[in-house]
């Protein structure tokens, strides 16, 4: 099975992150399959909404550490994931998701770019990118504070403190909070009532609603330079071989 699995059912895209042996981390070339369906469903008419889904086991832990580790060599970011992060930011199709176990990292920072999102009550989210030596990326520096506070996005992004899926819908980030065996089901659920809306409708009113996009793609590409610099800093190399050891 490929990492990414895109599946048509009817007007429901679904993109699933499927590397349950690695918690579903993101590696370049699944950034690059994520944004080429993204960007493909907004080319077409018979796709009226993507829902974007993981594993029971887990959402997504991030992206690929030993992928960070081959990105401090180089010196540059992945271009893959700016593919993903702008095409998720300019998404023409209204984006849903459903989330169970951990979300980390851009796990949990594509979620701020969904429309509707379903939570099993396992959800746990996260953005150790301090911890890491990082910066906050995709835009979540910008949109977390909006959406929930400066001193609740500080503690999310900064100090790195997980949300429950309760206090994820508390804070404006997750509509529902489901049992896990509902979860599929209840987000499919929420994607097919979107998807039943007139599309040109729903397209206008999310541009209405989205209205700063230039600003977003702008506040990515400055997190990104940050990242990359953060990225081969003494303290995230450290933080890199730290995760990497315990493995072993
Ligand atoms: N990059 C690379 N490998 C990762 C990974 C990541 N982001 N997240 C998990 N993995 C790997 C683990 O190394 C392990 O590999 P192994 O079986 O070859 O040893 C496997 O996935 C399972 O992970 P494990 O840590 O054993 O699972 P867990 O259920 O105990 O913990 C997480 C799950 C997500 C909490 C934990 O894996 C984690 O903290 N991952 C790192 C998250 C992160 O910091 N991401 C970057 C954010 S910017």
């Amino acid at each position: 099975m490929p990492d990414i699995i895109v599946a048509d059912d009817g007007a429901i895209r679904t993109i699933r992150m499927n590397r349950p042996e690695k918690k579903n981390a993101l590696t370049l070339a699944m950034y690059d399959a994520m944004a080429a369906a993204i960007e493909d469903a907004g080319a077409r008419d018979d796709v009226a909404c993507i829902l974007l889904a993981g594993q029971a086991g887990g959402f997504c832990a991030g992206n690929d550490i030993v992928d960070f580790v081959e990105m401090t060599k180089t010196g540059a970011l992945g271009a893959p994931i700016l593919r993903f992060l702008h095409a998720l930011n300019r998404a023409d199709k209204p984006l849903v998701a459903a989330v169970a176990g951990r979300a980390v990292g851009v796990g949990t920072t594509m979620l701020l770019h969904c429309d509707h999102v379903v939570a099993a009550e396992d959800a746990l989210l996260s953005t150790p990118f301090v911890a890491l030596g990082l910066v906050p990326e995709a835009g979540s520096s910008l949109i977390a504070p909006r959406l929930m506070g400066h001193a609740r996005a500080f503690e999310l992004l900064v100090m790195g403190r997980a949300l429950s899926a309760a206090a994820a819908k508390e804070a404006g980030i997750v509509n529902a909070v489901v049992a896990a065996a509902e979860l599929e089901s209840a987000a499919l659920a929420a994607a097919r009532t979107i998807a039943a809306l007139p599309p040109h409708a729903v397209a206008a009113s999310r541009r209405l609603m989205r209205g700063t996009l230039a600003q977003i793609d702008g506040q990515i590409d400055a997190e990104a330079e940050a990242f990359r610099k953060r990225l081969s800093s003494p303290e995230a190399k450290a933080a890199f071989a730290a995760f990497l050891n315990k493995k072993k």
